[in-house]
């Protein structure tokens, strides 16, 4: 092999490196699809700890990821995650599932390429009947007319009694797609993250009153 060609084969090695990094890989699916990615950067790591305060772990054993995108959230899930539980994402886009099947091997992830409004499907052929918790990075704000209040409606459905829904998002229109469909929604606001997030914990009340957030 002469010098020259030697440089050019580490040169797209390296080229190759850098088109996998996650950052260039989510800002590549920004640029391909604005409105389902919703967002330049992953979120922060203040966002993640403050959307995922209120779970109690040891009583989940379901957990579902909307839009995991590249995993900013999914690896603090399995950090925190019972040995015996599952965490199942849900994404739309081909090369951030690929992404995630290539870079997360654990066994109690299930990364699914599919709509969360499917999420009761998806869940009934992984033989589960019901979620503890469903957390969403969706950006329900510039989601296809309909897709949010089916994705709420679904989401309602498939969680547990006492279960919650865990959603950030930039704008608070989210809120008018949850409100008919959970008992208690608190609220909340992550300054530390590009952007700024509106935090939603929403509830789904047992028949006793009872939610996972305590209340
Ligand atoms: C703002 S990004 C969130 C990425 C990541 N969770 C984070 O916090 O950095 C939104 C993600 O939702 C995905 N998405 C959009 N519509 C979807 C749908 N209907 N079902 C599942 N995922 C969807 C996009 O492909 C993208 O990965």
């Amino acid at each position: 092999m002469t010098a020259s060609s030697a440089t050019r084969k580490r040169r797209s090695a390296k080229l190759a490196q850098f088109s996998r990094h996650p950052l260039i890989l989510f800002f590549r699916g920004f640029l391909r699809d604005p409105a389902m990615v919703g967002s330049v950067i992953p979120s922060s790591a203040k966002l993640v700890d403050h959307v995922l305060g209120p779970v109690d772990w040891d009583a989940t054993r379901v957990f579902v990821e909307y839009g995991p995108g590249v995993g900013t959230f999914t690896q603090p899930v399995l950090d925190r995650l019972g040995p015996d539980a599952t965490l199942v994402a849900i994404d739309t886009n081909p090369d951030f599932v690929d992404y995630l099947r290539r870079e997360i091997r654990d066994p109690r992830l299930k990364v699914v390429r599919g709509s969360a409004a499917d999420v009761r499907r998806i869940l009934e052929d992984l033989g589960h009947d019901q979620a503890d918790y469903i957390l969403s990075g969706l950006p329900f704000s510039t989601l296809p007319p309909g897709v949010g209040p089916r994705i709420a409606a679904e989401t309602a459905a498939v969680l547990r009694p006492g279960g919650a829904f865990l959603v950030y998002q930039v704008s608070a229109r989210v809120f008018d797609f949850i409100r008919p469909e959970f008992g208690r929604i608190d609220r909340g606001f992550e300054a530390w993250n590009v952007p700024p997030m509106r935090l939603f914990w929403a509830y789904r009340l047992a028949p006793d009153g009872a939610s996972a957030g305590g209340g």
